[in-house]
């Protein structure tokens, strides 16, 4: 398949093509923003929050009826996380968790005693009619209920931890976000030794990132990290379960190219 030529995703997410994207692409793109051979693994925070704006958008305006973020799609991922089978986590968290969150399906299979939720628009989520912390418990699809300690309405390079946690989960999160290598930092720093990082997103190649620049913008997708960067922060990790996900073809749509499924472990004797 070839390449697509011009394509633009609007705020509301109408995805223009050809002659009709063309003049917009050559106004609004984000050429600026790529670095060394990492894709675009950084923006400024206004290009961001023009991203948030077009999320926010997208779930309460445009989406007010959706249940799930293909949350199901990834539990099948990750073999209905058999990874974290019966085990019990005394303080685990999700970063970018979005109305629906990972963990309501992940706790079907393992025990969490404390769970912060976290989500620069985790306020804003309260008003969506299928949030499933809308009562401040979140219910998970078995019909679990885990209460929700703590909210926090912060972009993870802005939030600073009090504790750290035995289980970290952030899935389909860093094309949404401002500073990966920040974030990478953060993930490790707020992981406790022996605990587990649940991490799922899409690779990019810088090569293809800098041919498509100048000919593609989405408008809610800041971000397209080189796969290389993905690989040195969950290396840093003991293997725990790892899956590639190859798909042929391309298109801007977040959800479809390669994407990586991975459990690590930090290890316990980490000291940094
Ligand atoms: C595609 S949604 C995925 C939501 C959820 N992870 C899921 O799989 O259902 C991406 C989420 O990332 C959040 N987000 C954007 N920038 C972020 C940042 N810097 N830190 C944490 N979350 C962020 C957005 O607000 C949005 O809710």
């Amino acid at each position: 398949m070839s390449d697509p030529d011009y394509t633009y995703v609007t705020r509301d997410f109408e995805v223009l093509t050809g002659e009709a994207a063309r003049p917009l692409v050559e106004k609004t793109n984000d050429r600026q923003f790529l670095v060394d051979d990492g894709g675009i693994h950084t923006v400024t925070v206004d290009r961001w929050k023009l991203a948030q704006d077009a999320e926010r958008h997208h779930w309460i305006d445009l989406r007010p009826h959706v249940t799930d973020d293909r949350n199901m799609d990834h539990a099948f991922m990750y073999d209905r996380y058999g990874a974290l089978s019966e085990k019990t986590f005394e303080n685990a968290i999700e970063l970018g968790c979005g109305p629906f969150t990972n963990i309501a399906v992940l706790a079907q299979v393992c025990q969490i005693k404390r769970l912060t939720l976290l989500d620069p628009l985790i306020e804003d989520y309260l008003g969506h009619q299928n949030c499933l912390f809308r009562t401040g418990t979140l219910q998970a699809n078995s019909g679990i209920m885990v209460p929700v300690a703590e909210r926090v309405a912060l972009p993870v390079e802005q939030f600073e931890p009090k504790a750290r946690y035995d289980l970290v989960v952030m899935l389909n999160v860093i094309e949404h976000c401002y500073n990966v290598p920040l974030i990478f930092r953060k993930i490790w720093e707020m992981t406790e030794p022996g605990g587990l990082v649940v991490f799922h997103d899409r690779y990019f190649d810088h090569e293809q990132v800098v041919r498509e620049v100048d000919r593609i913008y989405d408008a809610a997708h800041p971000l397209k990290v080189d796969r290389k960067l993905i690989d040195g922060f969950i290396q840093r990790f003991e293997e725990v379960f790892f899956r590639l996900v190859t798909t042929h073809g391309y298109t801007v749509h977040s959800g479809v190219g390669d994407q990586v499924y991975f459990v690590g472990r930090k290890p316990v004797t980490a000291w940094e």
